[in-house]
């Protein structure tokens, strides 16, 4: 018998298979036992009589949630199972019988349960389709800067410096050296793309947030760009391509997951088919005020701003211009507007939030030597980062995707912990 994955019965019906997998549920109808195995790449029911394998019938009826086994059978078509296949079993072997009850039964649980149990939860119906588009949607930003050339290069998260205000580090002992963990890989892309023009990378970022909410995690990934050369305006040009291309290919690839999560798959399509929308800070600002939320001139936009701003659009929206007095001491001022940062926020429709952070970055000395005072930050760390502005200095500009929040919009999950396998916030270090 071959061994094939769930995703593949399609290739198979009519064949003998063997499937090798986990035991998600069963239930029976007069003499035939329906099991439900999943194998890591989807859900099959197995059909079990007493006719066809009385030791088999025998096993549905004793293997608990949870026990990993061998299936054998013949692949049929049956669009009313779940995944669209059936096999009528001919052989069932356990691998490994659980030594007590599965924690995570199919009845609803709270949330702080599931949590604790995230190491099992992963395994549930609605997760794995979740990480299976995780998956996808990483894919799909490399392979769009692979295919712009960009060159992968990375950043150390062991740092000396900040990067987002000092508000949210991680502080570190390095031997006796203060050190933190990196909020963004952004001032060493900066260094690279002055190697090898244009640059990328995935990786863990940290930001000691405070903030509950379902948006904020203290660790995420985060997909940074930095390009020499661009402005301002071919920043946004550049993100708007990759957010289309992300859609766009995960909605392509993944269709049943996106199903298997009732996410409407075409409302995504039709977000990402117009031009994204784009406004400035202080018009933002207006729209955000006349749909009723507070907010001054100046403050940067909470939860129920972005969310006033999303259904204002219903589809992203870049948020450009911001008072440079509430930005980082990197971004580059407007030339006409001195007060202003030229730089946007990317906010995802339905709610879901910035997803990307992005600006021009300051490409001469003495400016970033004067926002670095104004910053109130020290420039010795931060010398190797002048030195950029001192041999072949460049107009360039650059992005962070948050990678999770992006998950959170693509998958439609309401709570951002979904969206990473391993959560960590405010009040979660376990598992
Ligand atoms: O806007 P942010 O802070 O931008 C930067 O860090 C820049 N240095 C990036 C760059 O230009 N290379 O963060 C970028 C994105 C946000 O838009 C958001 O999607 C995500 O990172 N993000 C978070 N995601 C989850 N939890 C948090 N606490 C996040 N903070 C930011």
């Amino acid at each position: 018998m071959r061994s094939v994955y769930i995703e593949e019965l399609g290739q198979h019906v009519g064949s003998e298979v063997l499937i090798q997998g986990w035991l998600y549920n069963k239930r029976s109808s007069g003499k035939v036992r329906f099991v439900l195995v999943r194998d890591g790449t989807g859900l099959v029911q197995g059909v079990v009589t007493p006719t066809a394998d009385p030791a088999a019938f025998a096993l549905a009826d004793s293997l608990p949630q949870e026990a990993s086994l061998r299936m054998g059978g013949t692949v049929r078509a049956e669009p009313r199972a779940p995944g669209g296949f059936e096999v009528t079993v001919t052989h069932l072997e356990p691998v490994h019988i659980p030594t007590a009850p599965f924690p995570i039964g199919l009845k609803e649980h709270g949330p702080g349960f599931l949590m604790d149990h995230r190491h099992l939860w992963i395994r549930s119906r609605r997760q794995t389709p979740i990480l299976r588009l995780r998956d996808a949607v990483l894919w799909a930003i490399r392979s769009f800067f692979h295919e712009r050339r960009f060159v992968a290069t990375e950043a150390p998260v062991l740092v000396g410096t900040a990067v987002e205000g000092t508000t949210t580090l991680f502080p570190l002992d390095y031997f006796g050296t203060p050190a933190y963990l990196s909020q963004s890989g952004q001032l060493y892309l900066e260094a690279t793309c002055a190697a090898l023009g244009k640059v990328y990378w995935i990786g863990p970022v940290f930001r000691a947030e405070k903030s509950k909410t379902r948006r904020h995690l203290t660790e995420f990934w985060m997909a940074e760009a930095e390009q020499a050369f661009l402005d301002h305006e071919g920043n946004l040009a550049l993100q708007e391509d990759l957010v289309r291309y992300v859609v766009e290919s995960v909605v392509a690839e993944r269709p049943r997951d996106l199903d298997e999560l009732e996410r409407d798959s075409s409302l995504l399509r039709r977000e990402v088919a117009e031009p994204f929308a784009r406004v400035t800070y202080h018009e933002a600002v207006a729209l955000v005020q006349a749909a009723g939320v507070a907010m001054e001139v100046g403050d940067d936009f909470g939860a129920p701003a972005e969310d006033a701003l999303s259904q204002h659009f219903g589809r992203p929206v870049f948020v450009e211009r911001f008072p440079a007095a509430i930005k980082p001491f990197y971004m580059k001022r407007d030339p006409g507007r001195p007060d202003l940062a030229l730089c946007a926020d990317l906010i995802a429709p339905e709610g879901y939030g910035e997803i990307i952070g992005g600006s021009q970055r300051v490409d001469r000395e003495e400016e970033l030597l004067a926002q670095l005072r104004e910053a109130g930050l020290p420039e010795e760390p931060y010398r190797w980062y002048l030195d950029l502005r001192r041999w072949g200095a460049v107009p360039h500009s650059g992005f962070g995707l948050g990678v999770e929040r992006t998950v959170q919009w693509i998958a439609g999950i309401p709570h951002i912990r979904e969206a990473i396998p391993f959560p960590r916030t405010l009040d979660r270090l376990y598992p």
